[in-house]
């Protein structure tokens, strides 16, 4: 657990350990980094799109995976995750390949299709190097709610009331208007990765973060499965601390 005093400093920390990752990595195969959407990853892309746009970071060898995307949102929608990811990440990018992004359809006609194809394509990597996260107030990553299986893999989820009541602050305020389903990765697909990087900011996420390291590892708080993971950090600010 990496406690930084507030959010600028905690995404400065997150972008650096990004960075530094995919420096020393080796050019005889991409980097894979899964990413994810949010208000509290958005810090650390502006942070690394300064380092890419100074000429101190390629993203030339890097291969991403996002974690989500809405079903029945296309890409041109303003609150769509393919929308979100290239208006505050990709688009600013000096040498990112658009071959190498990967985002879930939410416009399929296939979505469990869909979802194979995508846990294949993961696998023909040779798996995620560092998969960047957030939570949900309920503490879910991607969009595996409270009670979703710590071994699930990418697929089709309900979202909870709860969480498209957060939500529907991007959507005119209007929990009907927040999409009742999407596609996620699933908890099993981002443990499986050799490093995962989980930003938790603010006070609204003071109980998801404690339960997330000091409650016990249970599939009510999707995110304490990152006990059991050899290379999980939690980067957080103190705003999110009240609860420790
Ligand atoms: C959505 C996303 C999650 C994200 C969560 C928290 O539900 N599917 O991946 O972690 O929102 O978002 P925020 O960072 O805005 O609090």
């Amino acid at each position: 657990v990496v406690i930084q005093e507030d959010y600028r400093k905690m995404c400065k920390w997150a972008a650096d350990y990004i960075a530094a990752r995919i420096k020393a990595h080796g050019e005889d195969r991409p980097f894979v980094l899964g990413l994810p959407t949010g208000s509290s990853p958005i810090g650390v892309y502006q942070e690394l799109v300064r380092q890419n746009r100074a000429g101190e970071l390629s993203f030339a060898n890097v291969v991403t995976f996002n974690m989500d995307e809405y079903l029945g949102l296309p890409q041109e929608h303003d609150q769509s995750y393919w929308y979100f990811m290239h208006n505050n990440f990709f688009n600013h990018l000096t040498d990112m390949k658009p071959e190498n992004i990967n985002i879930l359809n939410g416009m399929t006609d296939d979505p469990e299709g869909e979802c194979a194809r995508y846990e294949a394509k993961i696998a023909s990597y040779g798996g995620i190097d560092l998969f960047l996260g957030g939570i949900g107030v309920d503490g879910h990553i991607a969009f595996n709610e409270p009670y979703t299986s710590l071994a699930s893999r990418t697929g089709v989820r309900d979202l909870t009331t709860d969480t498209r009541i957060v939500n529907s602050r991007f959507f005119g305020n209007d929990p009907g208007k927040v999409p009742a389903q999407a596609l996620s990765v699933g908890v099993g697909t981002v443990t499986d990765s050799k490093e995962v990087l989980i930003l938790i900011n603010g006070h609204n996420k003071a109980r998801a973060l404690a339960a997330t390291v000091e409650g016990g590892v249970s599939q009510k708080w999707t995110c304490s499965t990152l006990q059991m993971h050899n290379g999980a950090i939690i980067a957080c600010d103190e705003a999110a601390c009240g609860e420790l």
